[in-house]
């Protein structure tokens, strides 16, 4: 009996978990909308958008709302029979093409065949919504917070560093706007890090990132506060972010 009640609470955990996703991904389609400037008329149209790290549930709202011509999602970890259900059902009332693909941003390969076989050099946005934190692939650096660390063969308690500078170098390769929204918490675990691939992003980190950005890019915040970064505000913003938990931004090459 006590099995059967466990696997009924796991299963209302994960129907609480999707229901979420639907609801947080409707929430979150007003600060993308400043994002993405759509025209007066609301709309991307002739415009394209890379996902990464999709949850597949966005590019559909994104279709819907702004009707781009096309949306590739990508993600390491892609739920197959969700998004091919959410790929040929879309087809019948949504004007965009969306196209899902199992694929890491990592997968140079698979990423190149993906681009190719999608006839696709550079999108108009490339979105990293919740990701950008999945995207560490230095050494790592967990002793940084936790004196204590010990290296484990399966790195569960590894997080490993994030380069923004070589990150950012490749988000440009794959398109001409970046698009960033992240939710963090320092202190908290991150339940779905791979590896060390994951981990929240700490003040000295966000400091870092934004700093690198802010010399090399055009970056406009959203949230918490609508406001250009230049070397000026920057500490201001800093600041701002350690009273919020969530920060959405986009990032432009200078011209
Ligand atoms: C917290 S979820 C965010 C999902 C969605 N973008 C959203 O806004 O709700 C992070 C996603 O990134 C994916 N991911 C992590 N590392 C990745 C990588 N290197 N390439 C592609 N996807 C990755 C994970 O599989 C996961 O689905
Ligand atoms: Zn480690």
């Amino acid at each position: 009996m006590t099995k059967e009640l466990e696997k009924c609470l796991e299963d209302l955990q994960n129907c609480n978990n999707e229901l979420e996703m639907w609801t947080d991904s409707l929430q979150e389609l007003s600060d993308i909308e400043i994002a993405f400037e759509p025209d007066e008329r609301d709309r991307l149209h002739g415009k394209t958008i890379l996902d990464i790290g999709t949850n597949c549930v966005k590019p559909l709202y994104i279709a819907l709302r702004f009707e781009p011509d096309k949306i590739i999602g990508i993600d390491e970890n892609l739920s197959y029979s969700f998004a091919s259900d959410l790929e040929q059902k879309s087809r019948s009332f949504a004007k965009t093409e969306i196209k899902l693909y199992n694929c890491s941003l990592f997968d140079e390969e698979t990423l190149r065949k993906v681009l190719i076989k999608e006839k696709q050099v550079n999108f108009d946005f490339v979105l990293v919504s919740k990701t950008l934190h999945h995207l560490r692939d230095g050494e790592c650096v967990a002793e940084e917070r936790d004196k204590k660390h010990k290296h484990r063969k399966d790195e569960k308690h590894c997080i490993y560093e994030f380069q923004e500078r070589k990150i950012f170098k490749k988000l440009f390769e794959l398109g001409q706007r970046v698009i960033i929204h992240e939710n963090f918490y320092p202190e908290e675990e991150d339940n779905d890090k791979v590896r060390g691939r994951g981990g929240y992003f700490t003040m000295e980190e966000w400091k870092r990132i934004l700093t690198h950005l802010s010399q090399n890019y055009v970056v406009e915040f959203i949230k918490p506060i609508r406001v250009h970064l230049d070397p000026k505000v920057l500490e201001k913003v800093v600041a701002k972010l350690r009273q919020v938990d969530s920060v959405f931004f986009y990032v432009k090459k200078s011209p």
